[in-house]
């Protein structure tokens, strides 16, 4: 369909990572695509959309002779263990919409969306539909730094440059993305609450490894380093070599021992993560529906690219804000009584660190139905 773009680095070999290599379209190059690549092109962007566990439990079908397309909630991969009601998959799902919003006023459509509305607790059915949007035409009217962010964001869960300090500007533009009811709590660098959060992060880590459901599933989609899947979450983004991928997910599937310095290890790295960071940011709703779960996941990926296109890392943290133990000590630090829904944190990444690869992705065609 279009060219193989060669010029966006830092991507792994095969299949699975080819939608890193989609080329980066101007307005023009887009329009001149006919109406059914047009909306693949749009879908294969909503694809890149950061999920939990990389599960993308998500579809697309598109609907040229309109202009339009639905997004689904694919029940298939939503985690049963870890995401009983589905919120860890509607944020997701929300990261989708984001990432196809900024594309689509990029190139000079203009976003007609349904009121998402999701049933989640009907399981009869595979997919769950999410969202309808309709595109037209439009004047561009969104940056092209964040466009371009979409092709090259990736979590980053490596410790941060501590020497640097996030500008207050940027930090004001994070807070314009809360949207209604979705609420953006954001602590500084320097602020003696980020150790505490730290520190509950550790007792939620030790939390999930301890469990066996959640250990089985971590272990499940947690990949060795040269995986040829599309899902999933390859060792080395956790900044492990591939003789501890296939440790750890040995470990965490009950095949080897786990041993009390792997656990260690695994929540040293992101409470030390948490304690580098120039920012750490909780998002909170006032309602806990999955209307507002997929709108804090538009919200979590508008932040997401903006930092990126700020040159600035970010990961989440999803059981701060998932595991009841501890939820109730995040909400505390944060001073909120709305319901925690996600946690992340930002910095600028180390010069001495490598930057984590891009994390795999099934072949568009696997999400369209
Ligand atoms: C809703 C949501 C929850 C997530 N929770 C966690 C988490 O708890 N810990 C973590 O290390 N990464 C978490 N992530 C990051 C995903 O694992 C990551 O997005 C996925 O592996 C794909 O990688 P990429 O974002 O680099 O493309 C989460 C992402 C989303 C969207």
């Amino acid at each position: 369909m279009i060219e193989r773009c060669e010029n966006n680095g830092g991507i792994k070999e095969g299949q699975n990572y080819e939608i890193w290599h989609s080329p980066i379209l101007s307005g023009v190059q887009f329009k001149d695509l006919s109406p059914e690549n047009r909306l693949l092109y749009l879908a294969s962007i909503g694809h890149m959309a950061p999920s939990t566990h990389n599960t993308q439990p998500w579809a697309f079908s598109l609907d040229p002779s309109s202009n339009s397309m639905n997004l689904y909630l694919d029940h298939c991969r939503v985690l049963p263990a870890s995401d009983v009601r589905g919120r860890q998959a509607n944020l997701s799902l929300g990261g989708v919409l984001a990432n196809i919003k900024i594309a689509a006023n990029f190139l000079g459509l203009s976003c007609e969306c349904s009121i998402p509305f999701l049933k989640i607790e009907d399981k009869t059915q595979r997919y769950i539909h999410a969202i309808n949007i309709k595109f037209n035409e439009a004047e561009s009217s969104s940056n092209e730094e964040l466009f371009r962010a979409v092709f090259s964001r990736r979590v980053n869960r490596s410790i941060y440059d501590t020497t640097r300090v996030i500008p207050e500007g940027i930090i004001s533009r994070i807070s314009e993305a809360a949207s209604d009811g979705i609420a953006i709590h954001l602590i500084k660098k320097g602020d003696l609450r980020i150790p505490r959060i730290a520190d509950v992060q550790a007792r939620a880590d030790n939390h999930v490894a301890n469990n066996p459901h959640f250990a089985r599933e971590l272990g499940d989609w947690l990949q060795e380093n040269g995986t040829e899947s599309g899902l999933g979450m390859p060792g080395d983004t956790f900044n492990m070599t591939d003789e501890q991928s296939v440790h750890t997910k040995r470990a965490l599937l009950g095949k080897e021992p786990m041993l009390a310095d792997d656990i260690a290890a695994f929540s040293r790295g992101s409470q030390r993560g948490i304690e580098t960071a120039g920012l750490v940011a909780l998002l909170t709703t006032t309602e806990n529906s999955p209307k507002q779960w997929f709108m804090g996941g538009e919200v979590l990926q508008k932040i997401g690219l903006f930092l990126t296109a700020n040159n600035i890392s970010y990961t989440v943290h999803a059981g701060l804000a998932e595991v009841p133990i501890v939820q109730q000590s995040l909400s505390l630090v944060f001073g909120t009584i709305k319901s925690p829904l996600i946690f992340l944190r930002a910095g600028y990444p180390r010069p001495d660190l490598p930057v984590p690869p891009h994390s795999p992705r099934l072949p568009l065609n696997e999400v369209l139905i």
